[in-house]
C-alpha cells in the first residue's frame, strides 16, 4: 500500500499534508499543447533510427521478471570493489583533469595484456562503453551505402549502429559452430565489402562459439579482401565451464582485427568503459574519430576500472559470478527441457548470459513475447536480431538479470501461453 501510495505521490496525483493526511492532488488546468508540426518539415524523413534498441535499453518494469536485458542485476556487481576503486578515483585531482585523448595509459596496457599476442598498450583506444566503439567505427571506417557483413542473427546493437551509420548490411549465416567460413567468403568477394562485424565468444543471441576449425578459414577470408574484422568480444569474462579460445586478435599481426572488450557486462552496466584494439594507420583514424565524437572518456571512470581489474578481490569476484550464472543457466535449460516440449535449444552454451530458444513454428515471436509481457515476463522477440527476415521463431532470455526460482516461472509462464495456442 505504501509503495503505491509513493508511487502516485511522484506521479503528482497525491499530496501529503503533514498532520493531515494524504489528498487527491488538485487539478491543474491543462496547458495549451505546444505547436511541434514545424518540426515535420525541419527533420525531414531519416531512415535507419529504430526503435528496437531503445526497447531493448529501456529498464524492464520493475515488477516483471526481468529476461530481457543482458546486463547483470544489480546483486552481482563487484559493489565493494567499484565503492572502494571510486573513492580512491575520486580523491585524485587527476581523475577530473585531462589525459591523453586515448586514455589512461595503465588501463590500455591492462587490456593490451589482457588481449594477448603482440598487442601493446599503443594499441588500445578507450572508449566509453562497446556501444560507442561499433558506432565509432562503423561511421569513421566507412561512408553511408557501403555494405558491412555480419552475422545473422547479431546484437540488436551492432545493427542499429550500422543502420544509423547508412550502412547496408550483408547477413552471413552461422550454425552452433559460428559463422561459415566458406559463405562469408563468398559475401565478402560478392559485395567487396571492407568490414565484418562477429562475436566469436558466445554469440549474441544465438550463443555459438567460433570453433577452433573455423578461426583460421574467418581470418584467411578477411585477409584476402583486404578487409577489417571488428571482433566484439562482449563475453570475454563469462565462461561458465573450461575457457574458451583466445581472442582472434591475438593471432593477427597484421593490422586485420579490431578487437572490442567492454566492461558494462562483467563489471556494471553504468560503468561506460572499454577498450578498442587497433594496429596501424586505422587506429589513427579510430582516433581521430572517437576526438571528435567526444574528445576522450571520464578520467575518473577509467581510473576506477583499472582499479577494479586489478584489485586483488577481482578474481574470486569473477568465480563467485560464474558459479552463480552457472546456476541459472542450469536451472532455466532444466525448466525448459521439463515445460517446453515444443521448443528447442540447438545450443546449450558453455558461457554467456543467455540462452536462445526455437518456438514452435505456428508461434510467432513478437506474438509470444507481448502475451508474456502481460502475465508479468519480460523476453526479447529473436526477429530484432535479424538483419533480414528471420528463418524461424526465437526468444532471447537471459539469466544476467533473474535468479534461478524466477527463471523457473519465466519458464512456467511461456508454458502457459504456448500451452494455449
Ligand atoms: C554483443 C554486444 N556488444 C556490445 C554491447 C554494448 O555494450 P556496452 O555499450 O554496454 O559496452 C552489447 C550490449 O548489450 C552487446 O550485447
Amino acid at each position: 500500500m505504501q509503495r503505491v501510495l509513493a508511487r502516485l505521490a511522484s506521479r503528482g496525483l497525491l499530496v501529503t499534508r503533514s498532520g493531515s493526511g494524504t489528498y487527491t492532488a488538485p487539478r491543474r488546468a491543462a496547458a495549451a499543447a505546444a505547436d511541434v508540426s514545424w518540426q515535420t518539415l525541419a527533420l525531414g524523413s531519416r531512415a535507419g533510427l529504430g526503435a528496437d534498441l531503445e526497447r531493448l535499453i529501456e529498464p524492464a518494469d520493475p515488477d516483471a521478471l526481468p529476461l530481457a536485458s543482458g546486463f547483470l542485476d544489480e546483486s552481482l556487481q563487484p559493489l565493494g570493489l567499484l565503492a572502494a576503486a571510486a573513492s580512491r578515483a575520486a580523491r585524485r585531482p587527476q581523475g577530473w583533469s585531462r589525459l591523453p585523448p586515448q586514455g589512461l595509459p595503465e588501463l590500455r596496457a591492462q587490456f593490451a595484456a589482457e588481449t594477448g599476442g603482440s598487442v601493446t598498450g599503443q594499441n588500445v583506444l578507450i572508449t566509453p562503453g562497446g556501444q560507442a566503439a561499433l558506432s565509432a567505427a562503423f561511421r569513421h571506417l566507412c561512408v553511408p551505402g557501403d555494405p558491412v557483413v555480419v552475422e545473422s542473427p547479431t546484437y540488436v546493437g551492432a545493427l542499429a549502429a550500422a543502420r544509423a551509420a547508412g550502412l547496408m548490411l550483408v547477413p552471413v549465416p552461422g550454425d552452433r559452430d559460428g559463422v561459415l567460413p566458406d559463405v562469408l567468403a563468398d559475401a565478402l568477394a560478392r559485395t567487396g565489402a571492407r568490414l565484418v562485424y562477429l562475436q566469436p565468444r558466445y554469440s549474441n543471441p544465438a550463443g555459438a562459439v567460433l570453433a577452433p576449425d573455423r578461426r583460421g578459414p574467418v581470418l584467411d577470408a578477411v585477409a584476402r579482401q583486404g578487409a577489417f574484422l571488428i571482433e566484439d568480444d562482449w563475453m570475454r569474462d563469462f565462461d561458465l565451464g573450461p575457457p574458451s579460445p583466445p581472442p582472434l586478435a591475438s593471432a593477427d599481426d597484421d593490422g586485420h582485427v579490431i578487437y572490442l572488450r567492454s566492461l558494462s557486462k562483467p563489471v556494471a552496466a553504468g560503468l561506460r568503459v572499454a577498450g578498442l584494439v587497433a594496429r596501424g594507420p586505422v587506429l589513427a583514424r579510430l582516433r581521430r574519430g572517437r576526438i571528435s565524437d567526444d574528445l576522450f572518456v571520464a578520467p575518473v571512470l577509467q581510473q576506477i576500472a583499472l582499479d577494479v581489474l586489478t584489485a586483488p578481490g577481482w578474481p574470486r569476484h569473477l568465480g563467485g559470478l560464474r558459479r552463480e550464472l552457472r546456476e541459472r543457466r542450469d536451472a532455466l535449460v532444466a525448466a525448459i527441457a521439463e515445460l517446453l516440449p515444443g521448443c528447442s535449444l540447438e545450443v546449450i552454451p558453455a558461457g554467456g548470459v543467455h540462452l536462445w530458444l526455437r518456438l514452435p513454428e505456428a508461434c510467432p515471436d513478437s506474438d509470444v513475447a507481448d502475451l508474456v509481457a502481460v502475465r508479468g515476463l519480460a523476453v526479447g522477440p529473436g526477429r530484432m536480431s535479424f538483419p533480414g527476415e528471420p528463418p524461424g521463431n526465437y526468444l532471447r532470455l537471459s539469466y544476467a538479470s533473474a535468479a534461478a526460482p524466477a527463471l523457473v516461472r519465466a519458464a512456467e509462464i511461456l508454458a502457459e501461453v504456448l500451452d494455449a495456442w
